[in-house]
């Protein structure tokens, strides 16, 4: 199993300030050297966080995977194909939400999607789709041509161990198995922390982890160094 570390928040924590410190790349530096096998962020439309600097110093320094979430318009778009990240994972997104709410729904945009899609792997960017442990969507995901999508694991992450919690695991389970049969490569994230991301590595057709709150939470405390090789360690 492997770790692509997520360091919006070290960005969050620079523009708490609007200052110029931390530096994400550093961090993703760091998260490299003590063994994420990639480096996701998210730019949103109104930069609250990452913002096109951060996506050139890491474009430039990166050495494992950069994976740039983003919406699904023409300005991201622009941004995508300019910069050229080995990936480019699709997400909804709302203004005023704290976090990426929901998988996208590929359903109700497919139309829209499929070109957007092309565009981006007719310019070398391998594109993922965030989508909900839904069958019909991970369909639509296949339509609209993609080979790898990351599976929203946000239902599961806020339930408490438990029957309910084990409800939505097993959902997790069907939809990857049913995605591998697809030939897809499967991802999974958000919401994911030290305590509940074993059940969820387990799962032999998931082959990476996105997480990215839990470990710049746990760096504030011991270092991002031990924050990324506990995950790491915990995972394999
Ligand atoms: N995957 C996606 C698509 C996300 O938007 C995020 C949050 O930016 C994550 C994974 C990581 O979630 P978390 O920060 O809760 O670990």
């Amino acid at each position: 199993m492997k770790l692509a570390v997520n360091i919006d928040h070290f960005a969050t924590l620079r523009e708490a300030r609007r200052s110029n410190e931390p530096e994400p790349v550093l961090a993703a530096l760091l998260s490299e050297q003590a063994g994420a096998e990639g480096i996701v962020c998210h730019i949103r439309g109104d930069r609250r966080h990452i913002k096109e600097r951060d996506l050139r110093l890491f474009r430039e320094a990166i050495k494992t995977k950069l994976n740039i979430e983003m919406a699904a318009t023409k300005e991201m778009k622009k941004i995508a194909i300019d910069l050229k990240p080995e990936v480019v994972s699709l997400v909804p997104e709302r203004e005023e939400e704290l976090t990426t709410e929901g998988g996208l729904d590929v359903i109700s945009n497919e139309k829209h999607l499929g070109p957007h899609i092309q565009e981006l792997q007719k310019a070398g960017i391998r594109v993922s789709i965030f989508v909900d442990p839904n069958l019909k969507q991970i369909e639509a995901c296949h339509r609209v041509g993609v080979n790898l999508i990351e599976i929203n694991t946000t239902k599961y992450s806020d339930l408490r161990p438990g029957a309910e919690r084990d409800k939505a695991l097993d959902e997790i389970k069907e939809v990857a198995k049913y995605s591998h049969t697809l030939g897809m490569e499967i991802h999974a994230g958000h919401g994911l922390d030290y305590k509940n991301v074993q059940p969820i590595a387990e799962i032999p057709e998931i082959s990476e982890l996105s997480i990215g709150f839990s470990i710049v939470a746990r760096s504030a405390i011991v270092g991002i160094d031990m924050a990324v090789r506990e995950m790491v360690s915990l995972i394999e």
